[in-house]
């Protein structure tokens, strides 16, 4: 079976306050992309890799691209398939029901420009996917995921699941927030606003402060942190973006928000499926998330 892995890359990390894109930023001195391409090769699952880079930085990504071949032409991968053209080990140790790893030499890889949102740049490389029989979307922003997680993904697809994402257990209580904030009126010590400086006046009394109010309905123990690799049927995926295209197509603004691959999925009927994520797969969104994933990768190289 053919598998594609799409990485859309085409963010500008807002939240991470680099002045270059985000999949450009490095880590232990390798960009966030160069991490990804490196753990999709050496996973051995792809055929082909889709790259959504941001427009003006197609040729940029094309030279991360060349970097990585250059690693694995020379054995310097990251480790596990090794480089050069004796490195297929075609259904051996580690290898699950996808039949067969791919070569590092022999993966195509191909840079699209991407678009102004996240799904249109899956789309655009979708678009140039050819014909796989299986689509993995992996974020960029996830650089750090280990091989094992594309094989465990890969694994569930090729057995049948027309959807199939990696999650983690929620660590944190959670609460939902009602759809609209309320107007609460404040005491004159209610500690809700912050104070006024020392030379103004007491706030008139009366006064009052919009409050966020939470509902504790959310049960932790059924709910999932859902990490990428997303893995599809090709064919389902296809028909998910189709399906959003037309809502937004019809319905302009009002079509539902669309977060990830396996939602736009969902809404077709199909299930999603479950498999064991990995807290090295990490979404680097916020500086301290840059600490924490310099760590793992010299952890790694050491
Ligand atoms: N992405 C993309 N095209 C976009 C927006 C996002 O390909 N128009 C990609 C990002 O490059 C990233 C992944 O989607 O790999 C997840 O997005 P996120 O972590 O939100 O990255 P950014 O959008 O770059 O970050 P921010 O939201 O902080 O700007
Ligand atoms: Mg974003």
């Amino acid at each position: 079976m053919s598998t594609c892995v799409i990485v859309p890359a085409a963010g500008s990390g807002t939240r991470l306050g680099h002045t270059e894109p985000k999949a450009f930023v490095q880590v232990d001195g390798r960009t966030l992309l160069a991490h990804s391409l490196d753990a999709i090769i050496t996973s051995g699952v792809a055929t082909t890799i889709v790259v959504a880079a941001p427009e003006v930085f197609v040729s940029l990504a094309e030279a991360e691209v060349a970097e990585v071949r250059r690693r694995f032409a020379g054995g310097g991968g990251s480790g596990r398939v090794g480089g050069g053209a004796e490195a297929d080990v075609s259904g051996g140790s580690g290898a699950g029901a996808h039949e067969s790893r791919v070569r590092p030499g022999q993966v195509e890889i191909i840079v699209v420009p991407g678009c102004a949102d996240r799904v249109e740049s899956v789309e655009a490389a979708l678009t140039a996917a050819g014909d796989p029989d299986i689509v993995l979307v992996h974020d960029a922003a996830r650089a750090l995921t280990p091989p094992a997680v594309f094989d465990r993904v890969t694994d569930a697809v090729s057995s049948g699941a027309e959807a199939v994402v990696p999650v983690l257990p929620m660590i944190d209580t959670v609460r939902r927030a009602e759809e609209s904030p309320r107007r609460i009126p404040l005491d004159d010590d209610a500690d809700l606003e912050p104070d006024p400086p020392r030379e103004q006046p007491d706030p008139p009394r009366g006064h009052a402060a919009e409050v966020e109010v939470l509902r504790g309905d959310l049960d932790r123990g059924s709910l999932r942190r859902v990490q990428t690799p997303q893995g599809f049927a090709a064919e389902t995926l296809r028909r998910a973006h189709a399906s959003y295209r037309e809502e937004v197509r019809t319905l302009g603004a009002g079509a539902r928000e669309a977060t990830d691959d396996a939602g736009l999925v969902e809404r077709l009927g199909v299930d999603v499926v479950a498999v064991a994520g990995d807290e090295e797969s990490l979404k680097i969104t916020y500086p301290l998330d840059l600490v924490l994933a310099e760590h793992i990768a010299r952890e790694r190289g050491r």
